[in-house]
């Protein structure tokens, strides 16, 4: 089978590497002359709106999946007319803009932080008003990594916000005390079954992932398994889904869903039966699901900028090194180590001495 994946990054190189021993071949859309995904695939040079190499993807590919939500709307319906596409025109719609997605959570009943559409400095300080300060102003499209947003905590800082960020369209959102942040990643077949990871505990540093640690039976599975079952039902989803929550007086509120594997769910590919980047191939590609199932305890932690001396990660206890391959430049994520241990102590112990290398 030949998979067509919009985007040759790190994500899409996860997949070809998850999905070459099942028989399938990988061709990769992607701007970036030294996108990383190219080693395990066909690397198709293009714009995400250049349709003769969108063209040239979907003839040569049985179906196309993404790394990213960021394509234009008309992408996805470009290729629709020749190829299936998963997840669907509609699920991107939703997910790549914070507006339809978190006015999805509030008709679906999920909790969500108070939030209003900004389409001026003028809207912003009306929602200042009912909302209240701190709070945090995004852009409803194409944010990342923190990028892309600002946090309001005074009125001096709402003073000319709107413009700050671009003066394009914008949400403005409370402020959640959070006490943690946790990210669920489910996978939905195309014939509705729906599989859940563990809960992951995430900690992010400036906006940035840092670290993941996958949880044991934690209390607020169930619900988290409800909200994004939800959500998986309303869109007809097909393939990996992942959703970011604030933990908050012992509940949960819905930050994000990203239509696609996510970051939060790299330790999956030693630290569960079937990682997150096999099960959305099986999903698209209308195979069984595998277990999610976690195998003992694992977390992981992101490399940002470089990644450490490889002799030295891989000489820490079942640390499992994965170099995306890609030109060292700050901040840009580069690579990412999976640990596994038997018990949380070791494991955490293990966790310090790859922070121990990231700091050098
Ligand atoms: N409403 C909020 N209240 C408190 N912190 C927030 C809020 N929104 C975002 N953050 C913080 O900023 C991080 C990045 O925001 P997020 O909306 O997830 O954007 P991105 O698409 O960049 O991941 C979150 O993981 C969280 O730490
Ligand atoms: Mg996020």
């Amino acid at each position: 089978m030949k998979i067509g994946v919009i985007g040759g990054g790190q994500l899409g190189r996860m997949m070809a590497l998850a999905g070459t021993p099942l028989g399938m071949h990988f061709s990769f859309l992607d701007p970036a002359a030294d996108a990383c995904a190219q080693a395990l695939g066909e690397h198709i040079l293009g714009d995400y709106d250049d349709q003769e190499q969108l063209r040239r993807l979907a003839d040569q590919v049985d179906l196309v999946t993404f790394e990213f939500e960021s394509v234009p709307a008309e992408t996805v319906a470009f290729l629709s007319q020749f190829v299936p596409v998963y997840p669907s025109a509609e699920s991107l719609r939703i997910a790549r803009d914070r507006w339809f997605e978190k006015s999805m959570f509030k008709d679906l009943g999920i909790p969500t932080p108070a939030f209003a559409d900004i389409q001026s400095q003028a809207d912003l300080d009306a929602a200042v008003a009912s909302i209240g300060l701190p709070a945090v102003m995004k852009t409803r499209t194409l944010g990342y990594d923190g990028k892309g947003q600002k946090v309001l905590r005074k009125a001096e800082d709402v003073v000319g916000a709107f413009a700050e960020l671009g003066s394009v369209p914008c949400i403005l959102e409370g402020f959640v005390p959070f006490t943690g942040e946790v990210s669920l990643v489910a996978v939905r077949a195309r014939d509705g079954e729906t599989r859940f990871y563990p809960l992951v505990h995430n900690r992010h540093d400036s906006g940035v992932l840092a670290l993941s640690i996958a949880s044991t039976a934690h209390p607020l599975q169930a619900l988290a398994e409800d909200y994004v079952g939800r959500v998986l039902k309303q869109l007809d989803y097909v393939g990996v889904l992942a959703f970011e929550f604030f933990e908050v007086d012992g509940g949960l509120k819905a930050n994000e869903i990203a239509p696609r594997v996510h970051n939060s769910g790299h330790w999956t590919i030693e630290g569960a039966e079937c990682s997150q980047f096999e099960n959305h191939l099986r999903a698209v590609a209308g195979l069984p699901l595998g277990s999610t199932a976690k195998v003992g305890e694992s977390a992981m932690l992101n490399f940002l900028g470089s990644v450490p001396e490889v002799s030295k990660v891989v000489a820490i206890e079942d640390c499992h090194l994965h170099h995306y391959g890609k030109a060292f430049k700050a901040g840009r994520k580069v690579g990412h180590a999976t640990l596994r241990s038997k018990d949380m102590a070791s494991l955490k112990a293990r966790i310090a001495e790859v922070e121990a290398l990231i700091q050098g």
